[in-house]
């Protein structure tokens, strides 16, 4: 079980001689467990009408998608079924706005619950679930529209949480949020991937996430995968990639490049973080 896809083409544009495929030829197997994946591209990439291909939001406009077991088919008596695959395949959007519609927040979490059947303990799952996102306490009866951004952003994480998908696909989970609630956010994935063997896939334009968090990242350009391999790999031996898909470097190799071209050092390019590379600079 797991998502997989092959050759798989989408057009926003259904009718045959408009259509502009902006998913192109994409083969693609995403385990459903271990996986962190760091789903990658400029904007307008493709990287959010993929992800809507992994959870049956989209069905591929040609080829074949498979997801636990169910291959995507743009037809009637399918809908139902697709619950399935969504509880399996849970997705965070990149505007929480598309995603809360309860009363209040606390409310809002506990739908997915209630409606993949759990009655009573839905409430007690949604609180578990806020709490784990450090959610403030004292907001869990707001209605979620009032919230500020990043607000919106956890409780939209808490929701598909709630569900306790095998794998989770966050688009731009961190933008918005301030630096604490980034790095609870970041270390709560970490937890879900190392602990729980969830798989878990991240959109973003942070390439210090990239290096630092995933263990295979995926580079899109217009549409098409041009790297599927390890952040170190793209990072340290690809650097035709990075500059071809107008990436950035993680801030540790690009200051790491900048002190040695500058200053003549002669510093490892390679440190995941930035605190790493201090170590060795204060050793130097
Ligand atoms: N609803 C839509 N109707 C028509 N075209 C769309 C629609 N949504 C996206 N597109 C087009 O599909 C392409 C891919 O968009 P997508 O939103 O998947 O990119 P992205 O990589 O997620 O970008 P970003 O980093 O800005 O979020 C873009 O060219 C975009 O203009
Ligand atoms: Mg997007």
């Amino acid at each position: 079980m797991a998502i997989d896809l092959f050759k798989v083409n989408y057009s926003y544009l259904k009718e045959k001689k408009r259509r502009q495929y902006v998913i192109k030829d994409i083969n693609l197997h995403i385990d459903e467990k271990d996986e962190f994946i760091a789903l990658v591209g400029k904007t307008g990439s493709g990287k959010s009408t993929l992800a809507t291909i992994f959870n049956a939001l989209k069905i591929p406009t040609t080829g074949d998608a498979v997801v636990f077991g169910m291959k995507l088919k743009e037809r009637r008596g399918y809908k139902d079924n697709y619950n399935k695959i969504r509880k399996h395949v849970g997705l965070v959007f990149q505007f929480p706005g598309y995603q809360l519609f309860e009363e209040t927040v606390i409310k809002d979490v506990a739908f997915g619950p209630k409606n993949y059947g759990l009655k009573n303990e839905a409430l007690d799952i949604a609180k578990k679930t806020l709490e784990m996102v450090h959610f403030p306490e004292n907001k869990y009866e707001s209605s979620p529209f009032v919230l500020s951004g990043g607000e919106k952003k956890l409780v939209s994480i808490a929701g598909i949480l709630a569900n306790d998908p095998d794998i989770i696909v966050l688009d731009e989970p961190t933008a918005g949020l301030d630096p604490r609630s980034k790095k609870n956010i970041l270390s709560l994935l970490k937890e879900l991937n190392e602990v729980y063997h969830k798989s878990v896939v991240v959109i973003t334009h942070d390439m210090n996430i990239v290096y630092e968090h995933a263990k295979r990242v995926i580079v899109l350009k217009d549409g098409e995968i041009s790297f599927d391999g390890t952040p170190y790999s793209l990072f340290n031996n690809n650097n035709d990639i990075v500059k071809n898909t107008n990436l950035d470097y993680p801030d540790s190799i690009r200051l790491a490049k900048y002190l040695n071209n500058e200053l003549k050092l002669n510093l490892k390019e390679d440190h995941k973080n930035i605190n790493e590379l201090m170590e060795e600079l204060i050793h130097e």
